[in-house]
């Protein structure tokens, strides 16, 4: 048995091909428009492997990655990979106005293109491992919800692990760490060292059920 299903108890529609229904409703990302899907895949083919899919993510994953979090009373909120900003919308919704929110997008073209939809946020073009430089040029130094679209799977060891200790480096005391997972990912060797990780890391962690209204579906895992 795969260890990821260890971390939860998984019911027959969480599993590939238990749900038929739930599997045929893909949802496009409603607030996303065509010009947003030719970017995203524009830089999926610019960098296939750090972008991880074809499309944005769809809304109702941007929801269950911010389910919850108790982000109306957050200080400080920091977004990992916006990518074309399907959950940093989701997130500014739900934000405090007063609360300080950044992320860092790898990407420099989807980088300036959501700094400039958004001119109220900072966004910087830096990778993830940098949480800690891009939180002092706002004058902060933890961030209590680090809110994570990055493609783990994806990526290398060592490059998951200076991420992950940029992550534990800036969460306070009482942050939370959200991100989600590709379901196909998750026997890859990478994902087995992420899940790893994280166990060592965090006091507790759940999995959602997975989301098959995403494109490729997904599942999130909320870490304190
Ligand atoms: C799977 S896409 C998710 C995009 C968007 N959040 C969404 O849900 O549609 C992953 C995003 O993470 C960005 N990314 C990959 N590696 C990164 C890193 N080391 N630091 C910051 N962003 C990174 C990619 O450029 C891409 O925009």
């Amino acid at each position: 048995m795969s260890d990821l299903f260890a971390t939860r108890d998984w019911t027959a529609t969480d599993c590939p091909g238990g749900s038929r229904e739930q599997a045929s409703a893909w949802e496009a990302p409603k607030d996303s428009t065509l010009v947003d899907y030719w970017q995203f895949f524009s830089s999926f083919l610019r960098n296939p492997a750090s972008v991880g899919a074809l499309v944005p993510s769809s809304v109702s994953l941007a929801r269950e990655v911010i389910a919850g979090c108790d982000l109306e009373n957050a200080e400080v909120v920091v977004e990992l990979g916006p990518g074309t900003g399907v959950i940093t919308r989701e997130i500014l919704r739900r934000i405090n106005p007063k609360a300080t929110f950044l992320a860092l997008e790898l990407d420099a073209t989807n980088a300036a293109k959501l700094q400039r939809r958004h001119d109220g946020v900072r966004i910087y073009n830096e990778s993830a491992e940098h949480i800690r430089r891009c939180l002092n040029r706002q004058g902060r130094k933890r961030a209590d919800y680090i809110i994570s679209a990055l493609p783990w799977g994806n990526m290398g060891c060592k490059l998951q692990d200076r991420i992950l200790r940029s992550v534990f480096g800036t969460l306070s005391e009482q942050g939370k760490f959200t991100t989600f997972a590709y379901v196909h990912t998750r026997w890859l060797p990478t994902a087995h060292h992420f899940r790893q990780r994280l166990r060592k890391h965090f006091a507790e962690i759940a999995t959602s059920k997975v989301v098959w209204k995403n494109l490729p579906p997904a599942f999130v895992y909320r870490c304190s």
